[in-house]
């Protein structure tokens, strides 16, 4: 028995009947072999099987299960702050019951919201004992430490994800809208994985490709941002899937000219400022659903003063989202270390945010922006030095200008 459904199914069914009945009672018993084997026929068929519950969607793996849409037991899960369940290796039967029990209680305790289980919740995700282990902050993670270190593991996946993305859009496949929908969900749940929000920043620099690395923070960036103003759910995934898509177009840039360790031509930094269109113009064709990241993408390097590129014919302010992933997008680049600059501290960068604000950043924004970065406490100067650019990168634009000042350094984000 290795399908999603015929477990989910026998999970809920367990879970409902460990209410009903004390342990050793053959109803109860009944229903949890038939859970057990049905999680033990996806590792035995999947290695780590994994499930997402959020949103009144469940997922699995990178699966959408549509017939779970709304499916109770998935948003009591996700309600008691289980939003995702990794397992890592077969169990037996006593440890799977041990883990059924534990999901029962934690879900249970959402009855009633005090500090002490709001604490248990943060910890009921993680269940690295019976082989199950969630994506929340270990258990000796200080409570004020970057709060990062956890997702490593499962960002690795996202980064696999959008580089066979670029590389479908690469080949004029369009661009795959569910592993795009797949990728802003993880990054949302690993962001939701804690009681407190966290921005899965810093284990990304780990990755040696500089824009895939930075479409995915400004991804992360951009939600929390969203979500610090108060935008909808479904319009924060939307400004994460903008955020993901929005540098796209740069894979249409050759790859010598994305590489050019000098300053460019005139002919070549004409190439690289038509990205944005282009990014819009394959959005457009691959999906009529991604209205809102096709005008993010061509409006990205737009100022709110109608400075930067593309030059509109007539001067209009860019969409709140544009602007908001524009504030995203120039604090990844600035943060993040290049062969021709060193990372700026998000102080540096903050005072630049802040000096600009009104004429290249919306003042709206920026504020609530600074303020967010900063209750987060990310430092720049933790975040480890990423390799050299990996030239075979199609959408990795080292060094184009020499960057001798702030208009150089942020004209190629
Ligand atoms: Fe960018
Ligand atoms: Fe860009």
């Amino acid at each position: 028995m290795n399908d999603p459904s015929t477990f989910l199914h026998a999970l809920g069914q367990a879970l409902a009947v460990m209410g009903l009945y004390a342990e050793g009672h053959p109803s109860r018993e009944r229903a949890v072999d038939a859970a057990f084997s049905g999680l033990d026929g996806l590792s035995e068929s999947n290695g780590k099987p994994s499930f997402t519950f959020l949103d009144g969607e469940v997922v699995y793996g990178r699966d959408p299960l549509r017939d779970f849409k709304d499916w109770d037991w998935g948003n009591r899960l996700a309600g008691s702050g289980i939003q995702r369940i990794e397992v890592e290796r077969r169990m037996s039967r006593d440890e799977f019951e041990g883990f059924l029990q534990e999901l029962h209680a934690r879900v249970n305790f959402t009855a009633t919201a005090t500090g002490e289980n709001r604490q248990m919740r943060s910890l009921g995700i993680r269940f690295g004992s019976v082989g199950i282990q969630g994506m929340s902050l270990s258990a000796e993670a200080a409570p004020d430490a970057p709060p990062l270190e956890t997702l490593g593991q499962s960002l690795g996946e996202e980064v696999e994800t959008l580089r066979w993305m670029q590389g479908e859009v690469q080949s004029d496949r369009g661009i795959p809208l569910v592993e795009a929908e797949a990728i802003v969900r993880s990054l949302s749940v690993a962001m939701h994985a804690d009681r407190h929000t966290v921005l899965p920043l810093l284990q990304l620099k780990e990755f040696d490709q500089y824009t895939t690395t930075h479409s995915l923070n400004v991804a992360v960036l951009s939600m929390a941002l969203a979500e610090s103003i108060k935008c909808r759910s479904s319009e924060v995934r939307a400004i994460g899937i903008a955020g993901l898509l929005h540098d796209i177009g740069k894979i249409r840039i050759p790859i010598d000219v994305l590489t050019k360790p000098g300053p460019l031509s005139s002919e070549e930094r004409a190439l690289v400022q038509r990205h944005p269109a282009d990014g819009a113009q394959m959005i457009m064709q691959s999906n009529e659903d991604l209205d809102l990241a096709a005008v993010v993408a061509y409006e990205h390097h737009m100022m709110l003063d109608g400075c930067g590129y593309p030059v509109a014919h007539y001067r209009r302010p860019s969409t709140l989202a544009s602007r908001l992933v524009h504030i995203c997008d120039v604090f990844d680049a600035l943060r993040t270390r290049r062969p021709y600059r060193e990372a700026w501290e998000s102080d540096r960068v903050f005072t630049y945010l802040i000096g600009r604000a009104g004429t290249d950043f919306d003042p709206v924004l920026v504020t609530p922006f600074v303020e967010m970065m900063r209750r987060t406490q990310l430092s720049v100067s933790a975040v480890p030095d990423p390799p050299a650019p990996d030239t075979s990168d199609p959408v990795s634009a080292p060094s184009q200008y020499s960057a001798t000042g702030v208009s150089d350094v942020v004209e190629r984000y």
